[in-house]
Order: structure tokens, then sequence, then C-alpha cells
């Protein structure tokens, strides 16, 4: 089947700082919205940057879709001059879209996802987690304090499970989220084992980790892997990551890959 992926220009519907430094951006993107799966990500690139810097295309997973609105909704840190000029604009004003691109999550029907987001790896879950409305399934969410937590109310009007970590104790269970994830998986037999699948996005280290957990209790993975950009389309090759059978793209053949794939240091 031809991938459907549309470039635009998408006009903003809000733009608000959630936290310092990080936004959720929604735009109008009705063709967008209604292609695009849990997992995948457009090349996001503000109005308000030099038309002739190509290289100001900035990958940003698709957080949520409202396809009744046409809305995409996009959750950023401000890191650099790509996402510093998104955060300056304002609702009316348009930015240009690419998307969706690259490969997203696989979800079988009757597996039980457990889906594990750390810090700003939230960002690409909650679509996931709008399709599980109703359904069984964890969403564990982990930051630094709680001060730091993003996108709890969402994820808790999906209805599913939600398990909440802070290293420093001042929300849910203190601790790391793989320590959340490794009480979970340890209390299940056999048989509840075999429908579990975990989705994970965050921190290489914590991805790391949640990866040899899955390892150690026999459960599925995957995860969504991050690289620097250039082109999100298969054509500069600047995104290759290493993989038990060679090189892989993170922007077309991810970036959610089955974590056994993938070689991890
Ligand atoms: C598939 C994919 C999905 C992503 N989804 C999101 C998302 O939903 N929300 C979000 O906030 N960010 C996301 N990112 C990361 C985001 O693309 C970068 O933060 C952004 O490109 C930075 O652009 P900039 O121009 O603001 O900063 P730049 O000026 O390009 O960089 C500023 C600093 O950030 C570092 N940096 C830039 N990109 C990355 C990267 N990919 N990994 C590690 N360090 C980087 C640079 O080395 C530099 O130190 C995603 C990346 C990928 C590949
Ligand atoms: S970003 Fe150009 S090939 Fe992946």
């Amino acid at each position: 089947m031809k991938e459907k992926r549309f470039h635009i220009r998408a006009r903003i519907s809000s733009n608000t700082e959630l936290r310092p430094d990080i936004f959720l951006m929604k735009v109008v993107a009705p063709e967008v919205a209604s292609a695009s799966v849990p997992g995948q990500f457009c090349m996001v690139r503000s109005s308000l940057v030099d038309t002739y810097d190509p290289l100001l295309a900035r990958p940003l997973s698709i957080h949520r879709v409202d396809v009744d609105t046409g809305e995409l909704e996009f959750l950023y840190r401000v890191v650099g001059k790509g996402t510093r000029a998104l955060s300056r604009q304002v609702p009316g004003e348009e930015i240009t879209i690419l998307g969706p691109l690259g490969t997203g999550f696989h979800l079988k029907p009757g597996v039980i996802p457990i889906l594990v987001g750390g810090g700003l790896g939230v960002a690409p879950l909650l679509f996931l987690a709008q399709g599980l409305k109703g359904q069984r399934g964890v969403v564990i969410i982990g930051a630094i304090t709680k001060s730091q937590l993003l996108r709890l109310e969402p994820f808790r009007e999906t209805g599913l499970e939600i398990l909440v970590a802070t290293e420093d104790g001042s929300f849910g269970n203190k601790g790391l989220v793989t320590e959340v994830l490794d009480r979970l998986l340890s209390r299940l037999d056999d048989d509840a084992k075999r429908d579990i699948e975990v989705f994970s996005c965050g921190p290489y280290p914590m991805l790391r980790a949640v990866y040899h957990l899955c390892q150690e209790y026999d459960v599925g993975c995957q995860v969504s892997m991050e690289t620097h950009m250039a082109c999100g389309s298969g054509l500069c090759l600047g995104c290759a990551i290493e993989a038990k059978g060679g090189y892989l793209h993170v922007c077309k053949d991810g970036p959610c890959f089955r974590a056994e794939e993938l070689i991890w240091d």
C-alpha cells in the first residue's frame, strides 16, 4: 500500500507552555491527522525561521490526533533554534509539516500493552494510549520530580491504569519507571506474560534498561528511538542506527522498532 504523506502549511490553533520550555502545540491538519498511526512523527518547521535554511525542519512525534476537528498535537521541549522558533509562534500563524512519517508501533490484537514513558518520552505514547481507551493496559510515567511529570490527566482520561514514578518520591512511587515495570512484570505468571507487550519511549539509558527487563521476563518490547535527522524521509542516510542485521534508518525503518532488532551498548 502506498504511504500517505503530506507536505502542508498548517494553522496553529494553540501553543501553550505547560512547564518551563515544554510546549503543547495544536495545529489544524486534517489530512495528516487521518493518515497517522501511533508512533509516527512529522518534520515540523516554524514559519519564523529563514526560508532558505532547509535543515530547520525538526522531527516531532505525533502526540495526539483529533480526527473530528482535524487537529494534531505536538509536545516539545525547547532545546535549540528550531524548537525555540516554534515556541514563539502564536495561534492563527502557520507552520510547515511533512508527515506522517516513519514506522509506528505494531499493536497486535489481544496484546495487553504496558506503556513506559520517561520525561518527554510520553510524547508518542499518548496517541497510542488514545487508541486503547476502554481496553486493558497500563501506563507507567516517570520524571525526576512531580513538577516535571507531563500529561498525567490526558493519560488518565484513557481509562488505562496509570502508575507514576518520581526519582525523588515527590509523587507516586519513589524511583525509576524501570523499577515500577520490574515489580509489575515480577507479579505475572507465564500465561499472563505471553500477552504482554511493552511500548517505551524516553532517554536511551532508560530504553536500554526497559529492553533488558523485557528480555529477563521474556515479554515483547517495542521502543521509539531518536537520532538527529536532516530529511526525515530516507534520503540523507543520516539517521542510521546499528541493528542485528546491519544498519537501520530511524526515519523510515523506525522510529518504532522491536527492541531485540537493535544492538544496545
Ligand atoms: C523521531 C523523533 C521524534 C521526536 N519527537 C520529539 C517530540 O515529540 N518532542 C520533542 O521535544 N523532541 C522530539 N524529538 C527531538 C527533537 O527533534 C529535537 O529536540 C529537535 O530536532 C531539536 O531541534 P532544535 O533546532 O531546537 O535544536 P538544535 O539546535 O538542532 O539542537 C540543540 C541541541 O539538542 C541536541 N539535539 C538535537 N536533536 C537531538 C536528538 N534527536 N537527540 C538528542 N539530541 C538532540 C543537539 O545536539 C544540540 O545540542 C524527536 C526526535 C526524533 C528523531
Ligand atoms: S533522516 Fe535522512 S535518511 Fe533518515
